[in-house]
């Protein structure tokens, strides 16, 4: 596998794309490094900076959002080749399916990148919950509450441990999967980890409707500290 920042055929003189990570909603868990490069953008780059808006239909196609990580890209590329830095924030992580990896992707052969990791949506549930993710040799799968019931259901049986995110609209089909396995009374659920209005409680004390922003983590075993 190709190493993104070795590419040999970066343009000289351009700015750098700073990918940094805000962390899952609250400001006190934005990294000093996050902070410090938004500060320091702020008050030396202020007027130079332009805000480039991406709005991205969270959908599991990959059409729609294409040609809008196009259009974004091209708007990015435009700056870096003036000799601009860029900063693009990105919810939680950027590498943890975070939509700042469609840019990357498309600008990392031209252009230097720095990406600034952040604390992820992944940390900030299981601290909600104050339970741990994994321990010992267990195994964590993270899976994307979209897949179908029978992949979910195959990814499940060889874990130990599961996070499901993206819930929103699937909600009532995951729980209904989760009751099928037997897993209900093993499972919690966080909406907007790290935020005021965090709701962090048992699936089977969860509200019907899910947010986009949610997370069922399960721990198949009995809890970990108690083993
Ligand atoms: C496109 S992913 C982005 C993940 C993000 N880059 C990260 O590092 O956590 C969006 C999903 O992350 C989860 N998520 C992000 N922030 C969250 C929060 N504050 N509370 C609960 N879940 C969150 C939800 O499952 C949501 O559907």
């Amino acid at each position: 596998m190709r190493s993104p920042n070795a590419n040999p055929g970066k343009i000289s003189g351009a700015g750098t794309l700073f990918g940094v990570g805000t962390g899952p909603g609250d400001p006190q868990l934005v990294t000093r490094r996050a902070w410090s490069l938004v500060q320091s953008a702020r008050v030396i780059a202020y007027p130079a900076i332009v805000e480039i808006p991406m709005i991205v239909p969270m959908r599991p196609g990959r059409a729609p959002a294409q040609s809008i990580y196009d259009e974004g890209a091209a708007a990015i590329a435009a700056h870096l080749e003036a000799g601009q830095d860029v900063i693009l924030l990105c919810e939680g992580d950027p590498l943890f399916y975070g939509s700042f990896m469609y840019v990357l992707v498309r600008l990392a052969d031209r252009f230097n990148v720095e990406i600034i990791p952040g604390v992820t949506s992944l940390s900030a549930c299981a601290a909600a919950q104050s339970h741990p993710l994994v321990a010992r040799s267990d195994r964590l799968t993270v899976l994307p509450g979209p897949l179908e019931d029978g992949v979910l259901e195959k990814a499940i049986a060889g874990a130990d441990a599961v996070a499901i995110m993206k819930i929103g609209r699937h909600m009532p089909r995951l729980r209904a999967l989760l009751t099928r396995l037997g897993l209900t009374d093993k499972a919690l659920y966080t909406s907007h980890a790290s935020l005021p209005h965090q709701k962090a409680c048992a699936l089977a004390d969860a509200p019907q409707e899910a947010p986009y922003f949610s997370m069922i983590l399960i721990y198949k075993g009995d809890d970990p500290w108690i083993s």
